[in-house]
């Protein structure tokens, strides 16, 4: 399965944080906003991976991870000129995607805990498989309904009136079907190639599987000043308490085995020395004892 980042927008919401740079290159504690997706990509084994980004902030993109190569992935660059939707995505990347299946993360979304993701893409075969969180305030996001059988039954965008509290976080898993079901896609009266369409074209086709990811899990949007900064004391409270870092990319990569032990440590000995170093060095001690 391949991978696409959407990193796009004008992070107006954030303003004036992002005269200086892009929404998902923002800080979310101690790293920028984007590993965390990206984490959550290479932890279900996507290697191959698009990133998506406006013409503006794309090289800064491309400074931050080259061609993907120094941490065993193969990462490719696609513009979206536009803000013309997020199922856009799957339009821009269509030759990246090729024959394949794919999963694509929005770059603000950070995720943390529990192993339904891990099922979710151990499990995929065909169709689509999109997730359901509970969250207080449902009409900001996608929104799925269940009937009593616990199937899905509905999902709309940012409804007035939402059917269900089950928001549908920004990670979805699709077959190769999504680029013709995109392709024969109408924008939406804001003008934009919807997600929420993609879903329920699968929905009506009876081939969307929606997983709720239960209490214990984290989905944090960090799209506000105020959700940025909760994000990040949310990370840092986890990363104290545990001495384990959230959104880790190196540390994600080596325990997937696409870095080897050697390729780890010359790449922590390139990093200068600070503490995310340090963390990566106990992760390679650690590894060296074998624990
Ligand atoms: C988008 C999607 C929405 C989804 C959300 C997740 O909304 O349109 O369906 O629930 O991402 O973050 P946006 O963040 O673009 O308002």
């Amino acid at each position: 399965m391949k991978g696409i980042i959407l990193a796009g927008g004008a992070g107006s919401r954030l303003f004036p944080l992002t005269l200086v740079a892009s929404k998902q290159l923002q800080p979310v504690y101690d790293k920028p906003m984007v590993y965390y997706p990206l984490t959550t990509l290479i932890e279900n084994g996507i290697r191959e991976i698009c990133l998506i980004s406006t013409p503006q902030d794309l090289p800064r993109f491309r400074q931050l991870f080259g061609d993907g190569s120094a941490w065993g992935l193969r990462i490719d660059y696609r513009e979206q000129a536009k803000p013309e939707g997020i199922a856009q995505a799957f339009l821009i990347a269509e030759s990246f995607i090729g024959k394949d299946p794919v999963t694509l993360v929005l770059g603000d979304n950070i995720f943390y805990g529990g192993d339904v993701f891990q099922r979710a893409f151990r499990d995929f075969k065909e169709g689509g498989v999109i997730f359901g969180y509970r969250v207080h305030d449902p009409e900001r996001y996608g929104v799925v309904e269940f009937d009593k059988t616990g199937k899905a039954i509905s999902i709309e965008e940012k409804p007035k009136m939402p059917k269900s509290n089950y928001a549908v976080p920004g990670l979805y898993l699709f077959d190769n079907e999504v680029v013709s079901i995109t392709r024969n896609m109408k924008p939406s009266a804001r003008g934009e190639l919807e997600i929420t369409d993609v879903n329920v074209e699968y929905l009506r086709r009876g081939k969307l599987r929606v997983c709720t990811l239960g209490r214990g899990f984290a989905w944090l949007d960090a799209g506000t000043s105020t959700s940025l900064h909760e994000a990040s004391a949310y990370v840092q409270t986890v990363e104290k308490r545990s001495g384990i870092k959230i959104g880790c990319p190196e540390e994600a990569a080596f325990r997937q085995g696409f870095l080897s032990f050697e390729s780890l440590k010359h790449l922590i000995a390139k990093l200068p020395k600070c503490e995310y170093r340090q963390y990566l060095e106990e992760v390679a001690a650690e590894a060296a004892r074998g624990s």
